[in-house]
């Protein structure tokens, strides 16, 4: 696991963004699991900038959403389809047959679930997975329990997660119960992960991620078992190591 600190959140967005830039560079074809939450919108406007300014170009590139609302359907302002399109797709030359989101409405979540799973082998596997991390070591929403599970699933949300999650709502009350994720095997099935992270609520997270330890109960600490992962975070989130 290779660590990178930055000064501040500027920085870490730019520098991930250089991250990703590179690796469109190499490969237009690239497939990326995308992430939501408030740590990668930097990440995307410094990728829209690099877009505009200097003709990046994603329009081979493929991009699956790592995770969604179960109840939410694909316009509620809360979704991460509505996240990722207003955020980053419409803003770049990303083509809709590249773009794949799990969809929180469909009828049966685990044949929605299977077929994530086809498409993103269909698409010859995930080069690069990009995470945020939940202050429990939850990816995605891979969330702490005894076990974890490999593959794209339906998971309930932890309390903490619901809790940090009440300020994209307009209540704590609203905030969905259950989630779609790509499992942990589905992220570390891919060739490449970038783990990014700010601000010193995080820090206890990161001070947990480089404990030396593995265990499902912080299901970041699994990363430690994939040989390509680089984790960016700013001073505050690395107050603690
Ligand atoms: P955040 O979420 O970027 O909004 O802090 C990260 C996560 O929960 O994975």
């Amino acid at each position: 696991m290779r660590v990178e600190i930055v000064k501040d959140y500027g920085k870490l967005s730019r520098k991930a963004a250089r991250f990703v830039a590179g690796l469109v560079e190499i490969n237009p074809q690239v497939a990326m699991g995308l992430p939501t939450g408030s740590t990668p919108l930097g990440l995307y406007e410094e990728l829209v900038d690099i877009h505009q300014e200097d003709d990046l170009d994603f329009s081979y590139v493929k991009i699956f959403d790592l995770d969604e609302y179960v109840g939410l359907s694909r316009d509620h302002s809360r979704s991460y389809y509505n996240y990722l399109q207003e955020n980053f797709v419409k803003k770049v030359n990303l083509k809709s047959r590249n773009t794949y989101f799990l969809d929180g409405k469909a009828p049966d979540k685990k044949e929605e679930c299977k077929k994530y799973e086809e498409k993103i082998l269909k698409a010859g596997g995930l080069d690069l997975v990009i995470l945020g991390i939940g202050r429990n070591g939850h990816i995605g929403f891979n969330e702490p329990a005894e076990e974890l599970l490999a593959r794209t699933h339906q998971v309930e949300l932890a309390s903490q997660t619901i809790e940090a999650n009440a300020r994209f709502f307009e209540s704590e009350d609203e905030v969905p119960q259950e989630a779609l994720t790509m499992g942990i095997g589905t992220i570390l099935n891919a060739d490449q992960v970038l783990l990014i992270a700010n601000g010193n609520s995080k820090a206890p997270a990161i001070e947990r991620l480089f404990s030396g330890k593995i265990s499902t109960k912080f299901p970041a600490s699994l990363l430690h078992t994939h040989p390509a992962v680089t984790v960016m975070i700013d001073q505050e989130a690395a107050e603690r190591i």
